[in-house]
């Protein structure tokens, strides 16, 4: 019997996120893990404690340089990704990086030159490409039941996790921005539409909604939060033949409806065309059922895909090409919102700004609620009026 190469591993960062990622690769017995590290000494008494058998490092270049370390798994801040995934190439390592990827296009794509050069794998950890429900989506759209895609919204809502390196779309974009790129077949939006709003922190705006448009009237909104009073994630694709609800948060993940609205084709009708006849349609609304998925951690899916990659030379479903993609469209939103003026500059007095500005556009005063209570209570004036006049 063939015996199945080890990769030993190492992993930067075991926060919040990364003990999924360690006890996922600890698991695998493709992989040995030889050491983590993080900065935090909580964090590598959290290591300690629950894999005793996996060494502890207080400095990331303890593992970069460590020759027994053929793979790096980078679990740390968004803004530590690119120094930490090209200083791991760099000394020969694989690399594993969380979403996002690196900060900037041109950074993703140092680290796509950098792997390609030294024969090594540079993947991103976009969680739900290796998602069997997303997977399920995609093969929907890929072989016609949906019919044509019309429109997609993706809500990934919650109160809290708050964060202060990023704002709430690229801590959570990046996931919607990379399934929807992975079900539309990798197409880029043809514009990239931005309304943000910082509550709680100046700068760092809390709800994104994002706009895009894909070729073939694909419309796709994008709804991220940190403020909301649900946890939400889902993702609805209408087609023209099938409409399907993704409801990651649901024990039934995919429920497809037989919905749409077609056009009747009345012989003989609609066809004198000097004579403009209003149209009929029909309102279809059939069966809906649950597909039976089979469902297993996307992360051990995403940590396999990594093995096969390093190990077997299989080709990188998220290197830099999908990363690049994603991180393109965010630059794009980042560019969107900026264009939008002196609204979105980090300042506590932008709520201010924004009605100056916008009263200025058109000309009218913004709504600040009084007027709102003042119609009110008119109306409830009014009401009261016409009940006594009619009893
Ligand atoms: N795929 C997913 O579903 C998912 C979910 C959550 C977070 N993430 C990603 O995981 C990454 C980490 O997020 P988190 O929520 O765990 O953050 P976190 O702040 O909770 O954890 C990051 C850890 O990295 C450590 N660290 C920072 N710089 C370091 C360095 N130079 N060397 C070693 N350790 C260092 C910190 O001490 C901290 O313990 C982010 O990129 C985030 O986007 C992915």
């Amino acid at each position: 019997m063939q015996t199945q190469r080890v990769v030993s591993i190492g992993q930067l960062g075991v926060g919040y996120w990364g003990p999924n990622l360690l006890r996922n690769l600890n698991s695998d017995p493709s992989f040995r893990v030889v050491a983590a590290c993080d900065l935090s000494a909580e964090r590598r008494s959290y290591v300690e404690r629950h894999f005793p058998d996996i060494a502890v490092e207080s400095d990331a270049e303890a593992l970069i340089s460590n020759p027994a370390i053929e793979a790096l798994v980078i679990a740390t801040p968004a803004g530590t990704h690119f120094e930490l995934a090209r200083r791991a190439l760099q000394s020969g390592k694989h690399v594993l990086v969380e979403k996002p990827m690196a900060s900037t296009s041109a950074e993703v794509q140092e680290l796509g030159r950098l792997a390609e050069s030294k024969g090594l794998v540079a993947m991103v950890g976009h969680t739900f490409i290796y998602n069997s429900a997303v997977q399920y989506l995609r093969k929907m759209v890929e072989d016609g039941t949906l019919g044509e895609v019309r429109y997609i919204y993706c809500q990934r809502l919650n109160l809290g996790r708050i964060r202060s390196d990023v704002d709430a779309l690229w801590n959570f974009g990046p996931h919607d921005i990379s399934i929807v790129q992975y079900i539309l077949g990798n197409s880029e939006p043809l514009s990239v539409a931005y309304h943000g709003m910082d509550y709680v922190q100046p700068g760092i705006d809390d709800v994104v909604f994002l706009n895009l448009v894909y070729p073939g009237k694909v419309l796709v909104n994008i709804h991220v939060s940190w403020l909301d009073p649900s946890r939400k994630r889902s993702i609805v694709v209408v087609g023209s033949e099938k409409m399907v609800v993704y409801d990651d948060v649901s024990e039934h993940k995919i429920t497809i409806f037989d919905k749409g609205i077609d056009r009747r084709a009345e012989l003989g009708k609609h066809m004198d065309y000097d004579a403009r006849q209003p149209l009929t349609f029909d309102y279809r609304s059939g069966d809906v059922w649950i597909p039976k998925i089979n469902f297993t951690e996307p992360l051990k899916g995403e940590v396999r895909h990594f093995y096969e990659c390093v190990a077997n030379g299989a080709e990188c479903l998220t290197g830099p090409a999908h990363a690049l993609k994603v991180i393109d469209v965010l630059e794009r939103a980042g560019a969107a919102r900026n264009a939008i003026g002196p609204v979105h500059k980090t300042s506590p007095l932008r709520g201010a700004i924004i009605k100056e500005r916008v009263e200025e556009e058109h000309e009218a005063p913004i709504p600040d609620g009084s007027a709102e209570r003042a119609m009110k209570g008119a109306r409830k004036a009014k009401k009261s009026r016409a009940k006594v006049g009619s009893s």
